[in-house]
């Protein structure tokens, strides 16, 4: 870095001349056709690898033009397209202050903070949980992809340590059809045949079908496979549906199935007000997907996979190498490395966002946050149900509401819907998305922005109306 650390000072300034308009944010700062098209000069600039340093000044003015004109402001509580919206600025403090160092959390001797840190936070997550905190434990992972990859993974060895490695071919995997696809994806990684992975189907909720998993789960062993992985979702990515993870706890007991919930989304209801029936949930599962960026206001991705019983973990460690790095192989889980417990090696300092968020809002301000979110997605949910236009796909079970536009059958509805929502996105101003659920296609609208006011909500309301215009 030069003397004066003119990219530095830029970009923090960057930064804070943006982050207080925030409330009244558009998505897009222009129209969604000009956002979504780079101009030719815009494409070179993009494109083009000069021979000669650039003229710092020019470049930072041109980038800044670029980033405002072409980036969505995913911090704008009218940013509805993806399962997060918003950032809070502790979070966002963290993640800064976590990046600069350019440390990883290895080892315990290069990271004694980082690591104290993310224990912590780990902690709090499992003290949130109903299971034997002495015997649970997990790991940060940059996506809910990757902690469903992992829990997919831990199931997988754990299956072929009792089996032996040629069960491999014949191990089976089960998931809802609402559940996200990082599952299949995760088998795939894993090596299982993709057609040892089941699509369970899913009610008109969005709710994996428990007389369909058992099916599945005859068939499977019918045909002489093991099932070895279950996943049930805990806010499904469309509707935001609890799989009745109960009863299909039922279904497995005696059949050493590992059983996951994929909380990617829905176990950010175990900080909030009627936390009980997700740990009511949470209480027959082998493992936890926990995104803080969806939901919590962590700065995207910042994931968790945690396992009821740590000696899963042990799955992780590097097979008979590692040795140039980690010293200590046999310290006691306390303090072992936590590199050890990890997907991959160079793994970057996120917890301090999670840790700041957390002790700056304390339990009773992240509380607040979740029951907000619930009572905002309550208060939309009654404005669609009052519209003569709208009508709600299903009752809200979290944070998301879907809706699509009234109309005589489906064909009608999801024409209605699509014409709508290039109109709704046109202007820049809000973004939503338009996802494929069991009855058509629906508009899915999410309330979990720190950001997203009473105000807000009415004004979405209003806004969709005019789009089906
Ligand atoms: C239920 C569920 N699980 C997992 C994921 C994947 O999370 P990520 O986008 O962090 O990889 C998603 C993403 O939307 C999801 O909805």
């Amino acid at each position: 870095m030069s003397a004066d650390h003119p990219y530095l000072r830029w970009a923090l300034r960057h930064v804070l001349d943006r982050v207080p308009d925030d409330r009244d944010a558009p998505a897009f700062q222009v129209s969604r056709a000009e956002a979504v098209t780079l101009t030719p000069a815009e494409r070179d600039l993009v494109r083009a690898y000069p021979e000669e340093p650039a003229d710092g000044d020019a470049l930072r003015r041109d980038l800044a033009a670029l980033l405002d004109r072409h980036l969505v402001n995913g911090r704008s509580p009218r940013f509805q397209n993806q399962l997060f919206s918003g950032v809070e600025e502790e979070a966002l403090a963290g993640s800064f202050l976590g990046i600069f160092p350019n440390n990883t959390i290895s080892t315990r001797e290069v990271a004694p903070l980082p690591s104290e840190m993310e224990t912590a936070v780990t902690d709090w997550l499992l003290r949130a949980l109903p299971w034997d905190r002495a015997r649970s434990d997990g790991t940060l992972t940059p996506a809910g992809s990757f902690s469903n990859y992992l829990a997919v993974y831990l199931a997988r060895r754990r299956a072929t340590a009792r089996l032996g490695d040629d069960a491999l071919l014949r191990l089976a995997v089960f998931t809802s059809a609402a559940g996200h696809y990082s599952i299949p994806k995760g088998a795939d990684l894993c090596g299982i045949p993709r057609g040892n992975v089941f699509e369970v189907a899913a009610d008109e909720c969005d709710r994996m079908r428990p007389d369909a998993l058992a099916e599945a789960l005859a068939t499977a062993e019918a045909r002489g496979l093991v099932p070895a992985f279950v996943n049930a979702t805990l806010g499904t990515t469309v509707a935001g549906a609890l799989d009745p993870l109960a009863e299909i706890a039922a279904l497995l007991a005696g059949r050493n199935v590992w059983l996951h919930a994929d909380g990617a989304w829905g176990a950010l209801g175990l900080l909030g007000s009627e936390r009980a029936r997700f740990r009511d949930a949470v209480a027959h599962a082998d493992s936890l997907t926990w995104d803080a960026h969806k939901g919590l206001g962590a700065p995207v991705a910042l994931s968790f996979l945690v396992v009821r019983d740590a000696d899963d973990l042990d799955a992780l460690r590097p097979p008979g190498g590692g040795g140039y790095l980690f010293r200590d192989l046999d310290a006691p889980r306390d303090r072992a490395d936590l590199g050890l417990r990890s997907l991959y090696c160079g793994k970057p300092f996120v917890s301090l966002a999670l840790w700041l968020l957390w002790k700056a809002k304390g339990e009773s301000g992240l509380r607040a946050h979740v029951d907000r979110a619930r009572a905002l997605a309550l208060r939309f949910r009654d404005r669609i149900a009052a519209s003569p236009r709208l009508e709600l796909a299903h009752e809200p079970e979290t944070w998301v509401v879907c809706f699509r536009p009234r109309a005589a059958d489906r064909a009608a509805s999801d024409a209605l819907a699509e014409a709508a929502r290039e109109r709704i996105n046109a202007s820049g101003r809000w973004m939503i998305n338009l996802c494929p659920s069991a009855g058509g296609l629906v508009f899915r609208a999410l309330f979990v922005n720190p950001l997203m006011s009473e105000e807000h909500v009415d004004e979405l309301a209003a806004h969709v109306e005019a789009g089906l215009a």
